[in-house]
């Protein structure tokens, strides 16, 4: 019996996750797996209505389950921010989740680069640190202290900073940081999964020409890590990358990103496999709860009108079986989900006529056909 915690959240959520529910149920009537499955309501309507992002108590229930099922976090009622950092953000790091893994395959035909190029990519992001930290602040008339603070599991760290500027300017500080033995963590478990694809060369991506304080230690543990296991590796700048994801995805198999760079280049390379809607993740701890989500938010304007791709949900469902010790059942879902396509289902946004739950009825049908 698998224990899944099941979050809906705002937006599109409540609409995909159903589909990666109907797909889950399908499967414990056909094969030997069974769920028990609760509903969480941590999302922007509970906190318009009482005020609370992510509890101590919500983390406490959390704990009791082998894993997260997310849809999306935000809204436009409420500012930037604060949603994304007291209910995402505020989930990866409580359950220290501290690798972000988003498989990146071309799905053909639904591929957006005009060269037919075949690829299959795995990105591992950081989870946990980088620009991610929220830490920071501002200081008005060029003067002021920020006392900061960041909590993880492997560390409790108070930072301060002190800032008197001879220009009485309001300034805006947002603190980057890596710390070595996430790092290593990190890259140890880039290196088994390497194994386990049986891929010998890992890109490794960062701004080290720039921002050469935080990505020096970045590389110093690659480098060594690298070393160690005997793998092949090699360095790309951020803006390289993105320009290289586009001209030739082909050349690479696995990279490795900090935590913002990975925000973007994930995006970008969504779009290239066939779009957001057909993009998962996973926030892997790997001795601890994981939590699978679509890459794509909430997309509020599509709310309740059944056309948004459950896909990218329903492949996040596939991650969490495979993280589950179940390759076996995600193989089942990829090729529900290939199936489906191959009869010519698919949602708008890939040219196609059918809805949300059509999508998933069809997933269901191909997945049904494999018996
Ligand atoms: C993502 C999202 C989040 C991130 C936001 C919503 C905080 O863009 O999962 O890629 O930046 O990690
Ligand atoms: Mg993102």
């Amino acid at each position: 019996m698998h224990k899944i915690a099941v979050l809906p959240g705002d937006g599109i959520g409540p609409e995909v996750v159903a589909e990666g529910l109907k797909v889950l149920n399908a499967l414990s009537e056909n094969y030997s797996v069974k769920f028990d499955f609760q509903e969480f309501n941590i999302n922007s309507e509970r906190y318009l209505s009482t005020g609370k992002l992510v509890t101590d108590d919500d983390i406490d229930q959390l704990r009791k389950f082998d894993s997260i099922f997310l849809g999306a976090i935000g809204d436009d009622r409420v500012k930037p921010g604060v949603l994304e950092k007291g209910i995402l953000l505020a989930l990866r790091f409580s359950f220290d989740q501290y690798i972000n893994h988003r498989p990146a395959p071309l799905w053909k035909p639904f591929g957006r680069l005009k060269r037919d190029v075949d690829f299959n990519i795995d990105v591992f992001r950081e989870n946990t640190e980088d620009y991610y930290i929220g830490a920071g602040g501002r200081v008005s008339n060029g003067k002021g202290k920020l006392d900061m603070r960041v909590k993880r599991q492997l560390y409790d760290m108070r930072v301060t900073l002190d800032a008197n500027a001879d220009a009485a300017d309001d300034f805006a500080f947002e603190i980057g940081m890596m710390s070595r033995k996430n790092i290593e963590r990190f890259a140890d478990h880039v290196i088994d999964f390497s194994n386990l694809i049986g891929e010998n060369y890992i890109t490794v991506v960062d701004k080290a020409n720039v921002c050469s304080n935080i990505y020096s230690l970045w590389r110093e543990v690659w480098d060594e890590k690298c070393r160690r296991a005997g793998k092949e590796h090699g360095y790309m700048y951020v803006d390289a990358m993105t320009m290289a994801l586009v001209k030739n995805p082909d050349k690479f198999r696995l990279i490795a990103v900090p935590n913002m760079f990975g925000d973007i280049i994930t995006d970008l390379l969504a779009e290239v496999t066939g779009g957001l809607g057909l993009a998962p993740g996973g926030n892997i701890n790997p001795k601890g709860i994981s939590m699978f989500e679509p890459v794509h938010g909430s997309a509020p304007k599509y709310k309740g009108m059944d056309r948004i791709n459950p896909v990218a949900t329903i492949l996040a469902a596939k991650m969490m079986m495979d993280n589950l010790g179940r390759r076996d059942i995600g193989d089942v879902i990829f090729k529900g989900v290939r199936g489906a396509f191959d009869k010519g289902v698919y949602t708008q946004d890939l040219g196609g006529k059918a809805t949300t739950k059509q999508m998933g009825d069809a997933v269901v049908a191909a997945i049904h056909a494999l018996k």
